[in-house]
């Protein structure tokens, strides 16, 4: 079962899906154009128009970002969707205090911790406040670390804008709001470091008013909130508007399916191999999984909470971290779960290989294109 319907196929076969319905039909299969089809199905139909469909059919699930697509409209539209948790992205220019914040929500001491009091890489964390869990995404604030910041962006619901009241506006502090704004994302602006003497909430907002992130005050839709990590003031205020917003945004999800979700980091463990860090964000992925992941396969060996502890299964928006894939995917990769391992592996081993192969045409341009340059 490949999940494929008379409309993919005749896509495919560039006929009209009503001929491969009535095709079908008199092959003895009942089906209408949506109703996805078993091999055997697909099997008549590629016999039936003598062409190697076997191939493309095969081509077709390998391309798992369009199966990741068709997964999130199928659960976007499916009748079975229950609340989900929103997903957080804390953005920010360095050093205003994003980890310190979550710090707080989790009673955790990261911040303390991190080389240079530096975040380095994305990290994802569920918090419940009044037994409704927020996940949160804490981004680097460094200018390096652009890339992430957008990919923090694109994963998540709701954009947390960290600008300390003593520094106002920076660069980062610019490019997270475009980032924000290129996703689509709406922002609440948390104007953090209250406590520090100096600090000047108006005049951070008057440089955010610029970046038309106009506060309800002044006729606006923007929610401010002035805030203190280190000492807590506010941040319960914050934490309501966060859930008011997502409340809002009706965000859903049908823990039913099949899960779909995105890598947020990846890495090589000495003693567990390739882990991966991944946000769930529609279905349910449970261990043993036969899974995809980029250009990687494998089965779900062992899922881990944040709290590092085991868990069987990851529901929607959760963030957990797996083993059991074949090699180190990348960052921002897509995950789709597949029936059998045996097709992840296809998949997955057919997917490696056209990346080699593109990347070896890559590398063929640039020589030409240096040989040009020398002549
Ligand atoms: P990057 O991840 O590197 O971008 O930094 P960050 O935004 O995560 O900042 P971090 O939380 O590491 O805080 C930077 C410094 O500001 C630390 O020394 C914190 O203790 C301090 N800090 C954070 N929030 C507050 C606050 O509300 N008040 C005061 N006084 N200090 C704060
Ligand atoms: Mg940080």
């Amino acid at each position: 079962e490949v999940g494929m319907n008379a409309q993919d196929l005749g896509k495919l076969l560039h006929r009209e899906p009503a001929e491969i319905v009535k095709k079908l039909f008199m092959l003895g299969v009942m089906t209408n154009q949506n109703q996805s089809l078993d091999k055997d199905a697909i099997e008549l139909i590629a016999v039936e128009y003598g062409i190697n469909a076997e191939e493309k059919i095969h081509e077709d699930i390998s391309d798992i970002d369009t199966l990741y697509e068709k997964q999130m409209e199928a659960s976007q539209n499916s009748k079975l969707q229950v609340k989900r948790p929103p997903v957080v992205t804390i953005m920010g220019h360095v050093d205003h205090g994003k980890t310190t914040l979550l710090d707080r929500l989790r009673h955790t001491q990261v911040s303390a911790h991190e080389a240079g009091g530096i975040t380095q890489k994305i990290g994802a964390y569920q918090v419940k406040i009044d037994n409704k869990p927020i996940t949160f995404l804490d981004t680097p604030g460094h200018a390096a670390f652009s890339n992430m910041r957008e990919r923090g962006a694109e994963i998540t619901d709701i954009v947390v804008l960290v600008v300390a009241a003593d520094d106002g506006v920076m660069p980062q502090t610019i490019e997270a709001i475009d980032h924000a704004k290129s996703a689509k994302v709406p922002i609440i602006v948390a104007i953090n470091k209250m406590d520090v003497p100096g600090a000047n909430p108006e005049h951070v907002t008057e440089q955010l008013m610029k970046y038309n992130l106009i506060p309800e005050d002044y006729g606006g839709d923007t929610i401010y909130v002035q805030i203190s990590a280190k000492t807590g003031e506010n941040v319960d205020e914050l934490l309501q508007m966060i859930l008011l917003q997502a409340d809002l945004m009706e965000l859903k999800a049908d823990p039913k399916q099949k899960a779909i979700g995105t890598v947020i980091e990846a890495r090589l463990s000495r003693g567990r191999g390739p882990v991966a860090d991944l946000l769930i964000q529609q279905g349910t992925l449970h261990t043993g999984d036969p899974i995809v992941v980029g250009n990687r396969f494998g089965r779900v060996r062992v899922m881990t909470n944040d709290r590092g502890r085991q868990v069987e299964k990851a529901t929607p928006s959760m963030p957990v971290e797996i083993t059991g894939l074949n090699d180190v995917p990348e960052s921002a990769d897509k995950i789709v779960v597949f029936d059998d391992e045996k097709t992840a592996r296809s998949v997955g081993e057919q997917r490696a290989q056209q990346a080699l192969q593109q990347s070896r045409e890559n590398v063929q341009h640039v020589t030409l294109d240096n040989l040009f340059d020398t002549m």
